[in-house]
């Protein structure tokens, strides 16, 4: 599939997913989130798929918030209607998706860009990376998620603090705040994330997406993630995968996993 604002690549196995509007900053207009969400879903039934990584595209910006010209004359429903079809579409959908997806934080990631960030399954950044949700400084609060995923990576003071300010940090202050797992310099970003997806895809991807639902149910209202842990472990000595797992560790040799 061929898209306006972004470009998905495949290789050895990875999909690379890159924003691409770097005169707007990456800046995350209705257009750019239903491409995305079409991106994410080609790339996560892709056999072929077993990492994503999301970029930006330039030297500046990861993504520099949602796209503020076309929700500044929006009225109160409008800005429901805003928020709830983002979250649809692009940000818990990206949170639940089977296939691991990383963020590799170019430069700004704000707003839009740092909830887009959160919802990856984890996140790597460049040294002059910046992070912020600045929404209040335009009169409104975040809406893809960023109060409640901020807080659950960083812990509720700091949060607050990031988005009552409407501060930035930089790239250090966010890997010691548990926001990034890793800090590169800019050149080495894609291949550091390239190598950690390589990692990733030697291993059972039936696994993988089981461990995203267990983990992902701890932070459900209403679910006990125990349970969740026992139904998605149980689950995993059904498939071929397992078998290959086992066998080959018996075996004394590397596993070659189907993926089933
Ligand atoms: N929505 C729409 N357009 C945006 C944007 C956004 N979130 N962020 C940047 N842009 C556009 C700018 O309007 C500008 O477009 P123009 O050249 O047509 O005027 C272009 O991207 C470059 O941005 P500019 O502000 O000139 O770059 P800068 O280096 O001076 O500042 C930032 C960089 C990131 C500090 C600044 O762009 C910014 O504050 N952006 C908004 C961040 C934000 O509030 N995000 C949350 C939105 S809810």
């Amino acid at each position: 599939m061929s898209y306006a604002n972004i470009l998905s690549e495949e290789n050895n196995s990875i999909t690379t997913i890159t924003i691409n509007r770097p005169s707007k900053l990456n800046a995350l207009n209705k257009e750019t989130i239903n491409e995305l969400h079409d991106a994410f879903k080609e790339a996560d039934l892709d056999k072929n798929t077993k990492v994503i990584i999301v970029t930006g595209s330039g030297e500046k910006a990861f993504v520099a918030g949602a796209d503020i010209s076309e929700f500044a004359n929006y009225n109160i429903e409008e800005g429901k209607i805003l928020a709830a079809k983002g979250q649809e579409l692009l940000f818990n959908f990206i949170e639940n998706l089977s296939t691991p997806v990383i963020a590799a934080i170019n430069g700004f990631a704000l707003g839009g860009g740092l909830e887009l960030a959160m919802a990856c399954h984890f996140r790597m950044a460049s040294d002059h990376a910046k992070m912020g949700l600045p929404e209040v400084s335009l009169g409104v609060i975040p809406g893809y998620g960023g109060t409640q995923r901020l807080p659950q990576l960083v812990g509720k003071g700091r949060a607050m603090e990031l988005i009552m300010t409407a501060g930035m940090i930089d790239a250090d202050s966010a890997l010691s705040y548990g926001l990034v797992n890793h800090v590169t310099t800019q050149e080495e970003l894609l291949p550091f994330c390239e190598k950690i997806a390589g990692k990733i895809t030697r291993n059972s991807s039936v696994a993988i997406s089981a461990a995203i639902r267990a983990v992902n149910a701890n932070f459900k209202d209403g679910v006990n993630g125990f349970n969740t842990e026992i139904q998605e472990f149980g689950n995993c000595f059904g498939s071929d995968d397992f078998t290959e797992g086992t066998k080959a560790f018996l075996e004394k040799r590397k596993a070659d996993f189907p993926g089933k």
